[in-house]
């Protein structure tokens, strides 16, 4: 077997998979979930799901790649015929999220047309709810994102390095421009004081999809990631800086938006919009905004697309590994289909807004179905499978390579064997009867 590629630098390492899961997860997905599940109970939910299941897995994952040397389907097929459908679940699952994934994409692409050419922002209501032109920047992502992907990600890559840290600055000073508009302490207040007002067992449901989600997990990517890593760093460690950045960024997010949707008298609980609604206030509120805009969202959509190419990676080289497609061939069919299958996503803001599905929007039933039902199942599966059918040994002593140290190794296998297992299992049925009192009417 040829040696695989392995990245130069620690760092280089932890920015890139860093990259990769910092996205809409953490700078419009998290405000949005928080603001629905009543704030600081769903954050510190959020942050116990971090500890106890989302480090636990990407460890996992993570293990798994090195210890394989392969991409994720293959990984699974190697520990086990049965386990290929865990890679093949991630796969399918990666393929639903980037749909609406692009959708959002096409979003900022707007807002950033809408900045430059009017210094202002579009009417969000109305824009999402007209019928060609959010389907229009939509393919406008998505041909963005395959494009790249084609052409290989060494530059994106390099220029990650920089852009990145550059949005974690522009977002911290966001976060400073909220926390001093008059009536923000309300907002830090609903994030870190206690109350409950619209917290329900949905709210748990919602917290555990999101680790995965924002973590990037199964979805196969991490085990990609990790076959790339070079045998002197500790995976442990790394993976609880990746971790710690992701939930860095999700937090930032949430304070920079929380401040202003109070001092502006908005509503916290609005769903998808929040952060299209609340952030041209802000800008508006300080000279230059406009420009100011303008480059917060190229950044932002410089992390949508590093996100949304890792996302197209991971559908594309299974089709290259497993269908024997070649690269170009791949690209080309799974971006169509992907752009198809957003179509209705970004419909149902408008003319196809009266269709539900178990009562939800069908933009709202496909996160649904894959944040709160295909990520967590795959996780279940793999960590069973890990811990109990397979030899999770062999994952320590990768972990122990070159006389490191993995002084956590009982806490993770006691993890991955029962806590994580048993949270994801009660979580989702708990969130299914959730689910079905609110169709039920009960
Ligand atoms: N973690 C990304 C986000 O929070 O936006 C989403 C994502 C990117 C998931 C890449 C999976 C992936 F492979």
């Amino acid at each position: 077997m040829a040696k695989r590629n392995q990245w130069a630098t620690g760092i280089g390492f932890i920015l890139a998979t860093a990259g990769s899961a910092i996205g809409l997860g953490n700078l419009w997905k998290f405000p949005y979930l928080m603001g629905k599940n009543g704030g600081f109970w769903f954050l510190i939910i959020y942050l116990v799901f971090i500890l106890v299941l989302g480090l636990p897995v990407m460890v996992t994952e993570m293990s798994l790649g090195r210890y394989t040397q392969k991409s994720p389907v293959s990984a699974y097929r190697s520990v086990g015929k049965k386990a290929t459908v865990i890679g093949v679940l991630g796969v399918l699952v990666a393929f639903l999220i980037l749909s609406y994934y692009s959708v959002i994409g096409g979003w900022i692409l707007k807002y950033i047309e809408s900045y430059a050419v009017t210094f202002q922002a579009v009417d969000f209501g109305s824009y999402i709810a007209s019928p060609v032109e959010p389907i229009v920047w939509h393919f406008v992502f998505m041909a963005l994102a395959c494009l790249l992907c084609y052409k290989g990600a060494k530059s994106i890559e390099k220029a990650s390095k920089f852009l990145m840290p550059l949005l974690f600055i522009f977002i911290v000073i966001i976060a400073v421009r909220s926390v001093t508009l008059p009536g923000a302490w309300q907002g830090l207040e609903f994030m870190f004081a206690p109350s409950a007002d619209s917290f329900s067992f949905g709210s748990i449901t919602a917290a555990l999809g999101q680790v995965f989600y924002s973590l990037s997990l199964a979805m196969g990517i991490t085990v990609t990631y990790g076959s790339y890593l070079n045998k002197k760093n500790s995976i442990p460690k790394d993976c609880a800086v990746v971790a710690g950045l992701d939930t860095g960024a999700a937090v930032l997010a949430g304070i920079a938006i929380f401040p202003a949707v109070f001092a502006f008298g908005l509503e916290p609980a609005q769903g998808p919009s929040l952060i299209f609604g609340t952030l041209p206030k802000v800008f508006e509120s300080f000279a230059g905004g406009s420009i100011f805009a303008i480059i917060f969202f190229i950044l932002m959509l410089f992390a949508a697309v590093t996100s949304g190419i890792a996302l197209l990676e991971t559908v594309v080289s299974y089709t290259i590994d497993d269908l024997h497609w070649s690269r170009r061939k791949s690209i080309l069919i799974v971006g169509l289909a992907v752009f198809l299958l957003g179509i209705p996503s970004s419909l149902s803001f408008g003319v196809l807004g009266d269709i539900t599905i178990l009562n939800y929007s069908i933009f709202d039933f496909m996160g649904m179905l894959t944040d709160n039902i295909l990520l967590p199942v795959g996780g279940l599966l793999m960590c069973i499978y890990i811990g109990w059918f397979w030899q999770p040994g062999k994952l320590i002593a990768e972990m122990e390579a070159e006389g490191m140290k993995f002084r956590l190794k009982k806490a993770w296998l006691w993890c991955i064997r029962t806590v994580t297992p048993a949270l994801i299992l009660v979580v989702t049925i708990l969130g299914f009867i959730d689910v079905y009192q609110k169709i039920a009417g009960v």
